[in-house]
């Protein structure tokens, strides 16, 4: 079976009748995931009967509602996460992914023994792969290679196969995700292609469950629903839900800076979420107000939400959960916001849970940006042995006396100057190294009478006093073994990896 991607009249003919279906919101028609979780009573916890499912995906939705009093103390209003992420494969996308499943089945697009391909950022992978894995469904997804490590081998866990494409390629290249999936749908015999950005059954599953859900939990009492936008199926099933409970409830979409919805398109990191083209499952009259969201802003939030509330959260949590500040700061104590929170940390753990891959991006400072290299000379005359600011030997120093030199001050490495008095940079001609010179000394015992100018190496890299530690950090890094500092022309000092280390270690980074 070829892949079913109804072209967008297509989809507003079927989401018209669905929609005409469900305008009596009084008894939404829960999809089958939810009737069965219903009809055998709530989850362990909620009830006093505990639950033994007959499958996990009997398992998906009915996720709990948190008041994050932490991120949101100091609001008026009523903050409340919908945790989207303890869905049992992790995202708020099991929902469609066994949603669009049930549906091909019953509308004769996916046999037994059938394949599933799709182009997924990961989550609707994960819930495509676990109901797939329940069912017996071979699945192959395509991916952008900016994504995780930690999504394209959960996927291969489930036994799926994963097909990465690279991500700088428009949407309409034939190397795209979006067509690798098409071809493949096509090629191979028995595949369907769920397509999230085009069926009716993605915003669907959110109108028949996760909808009725907020409205239950908060008793009706919700006046704003928050989330980030991808195929803007969850904001388009849940908002049209709750509208149709009250129309006064305000949806707003949380938009990743660089997608389509809020302004100009660029590349971003954030993941899951924004656009470079407006999908179809996305009916943007649902959306009252839009915010746009730095990737900054995403990941702190994240980590912050992490950090006070214990929950560990995605980057579209905090892209999400940016917004919902922003929009509550406004709000008195009548109102409840309502923020969906997609999906867990987990899948980021080397990005937006790595400090280095924050410092890396500019979204973390580096350690030490305060502190001045000067502070590290005088941190060093205080605290450290009592060994002079500038040791130097002249260019025609015999290598034995240099060697000698760098024994009595216990030092590895000198700047060569032209004579024995210096007071500027260009009198600096070398650099000898302790491992320099035992390679020369080992090799030819008479190298020990020559001159320093014979045997030396390149000066070491010049540092301003004034300069913050990164600019010594950034030459270290490249292999340098010390760094002379000047003020201004005049070579003041010598620094070594090993100060710099000493000063970070006792926590003097400032
Ligand atoms: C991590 C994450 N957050 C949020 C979303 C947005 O959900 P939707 O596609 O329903 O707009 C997605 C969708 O892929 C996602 O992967």
């Amino acid at each position: 079976m070829a892949g079913r991607k109804p072209a967008t009249r297509d989809f507003f003919a079927l989401s018209g009748a669905f929609f005409a279906l469900s305008r009596a919101p009084s008894t939404p028609p829960p999809v089958p995931a939810v009737r069965a979780a219903v009809a055998r009573g709530r989850r362990a916890g909620h009830d006093a009967c505990m639950d033994i499912y007959d499958s996990l995906i009997d398992a998906i939705g009915r996720t709990p509602m948190l008041r994050l009093s932490r991120v949101g103390s100091g609001l008026a209003c009523d903050l409340l996460g919908k945790l989207e992420m303890l869905n049992p494969g992790g995202s708020v996308k099991d929902r469609i992914g066994v949603t669009m499943i049930e549906a091909a089945e019953r509308e004769g697009l996916l046999r037994p023994g059938g394949t599933i391909v799709e182009p997924t950022s990961g989550n609707t992978g994960a819930g495509l792969a676990l109901a797939a894995a329940i069912k017996g469904y071979r699945c192959i997804f395509t991916m952008p290679d900016k994504m995780s490590q930690e999504k394209r081998a959960l996927l291969r866990a489930y036994g799926a196969e994963v097909v990465i494409t690279p991500t700088a390629v428009p949407p309409e290249s034939p190397e795209s995700y979006y067509r690798v999936a098409d071809r493949l749908t096509e090629e191979i015999p028995g595949a369907f292609q769920p397509n999230q950005y085009h069926n009716e059954h993605n915003p669907e599953a959110h109108y028949l469950t996760t909808g009725p859900e907020i409205w239950e939990q908060t008793g009706g009492r919700i006046t704003h629903l928050v989330a980030s936008v991808g195929t803007g199926g969850t904001i388009t099933g849940t908002g049209r839900y709750l509208k149709e409970r009250n129309p006064d409830i305000v949806v707003v979409g949380a938009d990743p800076e660089g997608s389509i919805f809020t302004g100009e398109v660029h590349p971003y990191l954030v993941e899951g979420i924004g656009k470079e083209s407006w999908p179809d499952t996305l009916d943007r009259d649902v959306v009252d107000v839009w915010v746009r969201v730095s990737d900054r802003d995403s990941f702190l939030t994240a980590r912050e939400l992490t950090r006070k509330e214990g929950l560990f959260a995605g980057g579209s949590c905090g892209t999400a959960l940016f917004a919902a500040r922003k929009v509550a700061a406004d709000l008195g104590p009548e109102h409840v916001v309502v923020v969906i929170l997609p999906d867990s940390g987990r899948n980021y753990l080397s990005k937006l849970y790595d400090d280095a891959w924050m410092i890396e991006h500019g979204f973390l400072e580096r350690p030490g940006t305060n502190v001045r290299i000067g502070d590290l000379v005088s941190d060093k005359r205080r605290h450290g042995p009592q060994v002079p600011d500038l040791v130097a030997v002249t260019a025609h120093e015999k290598v034995g006396k240099a060697i000698d030199i760098l024994q009595s001050y216990g030092i590895s490495q000198v700047p060569v100057v032209r004579e024995e008095s210096f007071d500027d940079l260009g009198d600096i001609v070398g650099s000898i190294h302790d491992r320099g010179l035992l390679d020369h000394v080992f090799r030819d015992r008479d190298a020990i009478g020559r001159d320093v100018v014979e045997v030396m190496d390149p000066p070491l890299p010049v540092v301003e006093a004034t300069a913050g530690i990164e600019d010594m950090f950034a030459d270290l890094s490249r292999g340098a073994e010390a760094v002379v500092v000047a003020d201004g022309p005049k070579p003041v000092a010598v620094l070594t990896r090993a100060d710099l280390l000493e000063f970070l270690s006792h926590g003097k980074n400032g």
